[in-house]
């Protein structure tokens, strides 16, 4: 495992620097003192961690069976609907069983592998259908069964994880680069050095993963977030997400290596990228 075993010696590397990877968001993360938002999480043991909202819950969705059928509780009320929404519509358009679930596949790998990157702009898009977390948190409705059920097997493993960041719009990412920017150049840096500072870590608005909903910054809620990404390093593939920033492939993906960035790409997908240690630049490439 040659991401997680380099993600180790960054991340004893980063702890001896003083963890200089660090943003307003996507954070080198030292958890902040109790908020609100970590104690949702935190008592989230006896309730789903990151739970729709009472109205989202009934709402329908693109969900596709493949990824909804191993969630319970109350995602299950998510699944039960979702499956009614599908058949509903595979009878209003009286279209072939066998076309529909090709299209609907098709367009499921489409989105599960949706490229942002420097050189792959989103701009303004905004996510079909978006989902509210327990804590606020906004992620794609489509990945909230296999992200519940990785907080699950997360929870079964001791950890205490949280999902800090989700969907961010054009203007939530232009904020957060203006106050890297500007923290840069409170550290001394000039304009010009403070943007080429910044932009190693934090994407330009129109260009950031975040904006897809696709992507979640996961940290712990009780000091052990090191611990945590270990786990991710290693399991975050079976529930078909990725880590999307490892280290030493700056190069290819442009960021610093994100030990909490992961990314909803499949099952499928996450397995081949994960076995082979291989970045979502070069899988489709
Ligand atoms: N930190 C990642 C690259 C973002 O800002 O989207
Ligand atoms: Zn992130």
């Amino acid at each position: 495992m040659k991401i997680a075993f380099a993600g180790i010696i960054s991340a004893a590397l980063l702890i001896l620097s003083g963890c200089t990877v660090t943003n307003s968001s996507d954070s080198c993360f030292f958890p902040a003192p109790q908020t609100s938002v970590q104690t949702t999480v935190t008592t989230a043991q006896t309730e789903p961690p990151i739970s729709p909202t009472a109205s989202e819950s009934t709402t329908t969705s693109t969900v596709t069976s493949a990824e909804t059928t191993t969630v319970s509780t109350s995602e299950s009320v998510l699944t039960e609907t979702t499956a009614s929404a599908v058949s509903e519509e595979t009878a209003e358009t009286d279209k072939d069983a066998d076309a529909y679930n090709a299209d609907l596949s098709e367009a499921t790998e489409e989105w599960m592998l949706l490229l942002v990157n420097p050189e792959h702009p989103i701009e303004e898009y905004e996510p079909p259908e978006l989902m509210t977390l327990s804590n606020g948190v906004q992620i794609d409705a489509r990945i909230y069964p296999p992200l519940q059920e990785m907080y699950d097997a997360m929870f079964a493993a001791g950890y205490a994880p949280f999902t800090r960041e989700g969907f961010r719009t054009y203007g939530d990412q232009q904020e957060i680069m203006e106050t890297r920017i500007a923290r840069h150049i409170a550290e001394g840096y000039s304009q010009e050095a403070a943007k080429i500072q910044a932009e190693k870590y934090v994407a330009i608005p129109g260009k950031s993963e975040h904006q897809t909903g696709l992507a979640v910054d996961i940290n712990a809620s009780d000091g052990n977030s090191w611990a945590l990404y270990g786990w991710l390093s290693q399991h975050a593939y079976e529930y078909g997400f990725i880590l999307r920033y490892p280290q030493g492939a700056e190069g290819i993906t442009g960021y610093q290596y994100e030990p909490w960035h992961y990314r909803y790409v499949g099952k499928a997908a996450a397995a081949e990228i994960t076995a082979k240690s291989i970045t979502l630049e070069e899988y489709l490439s």
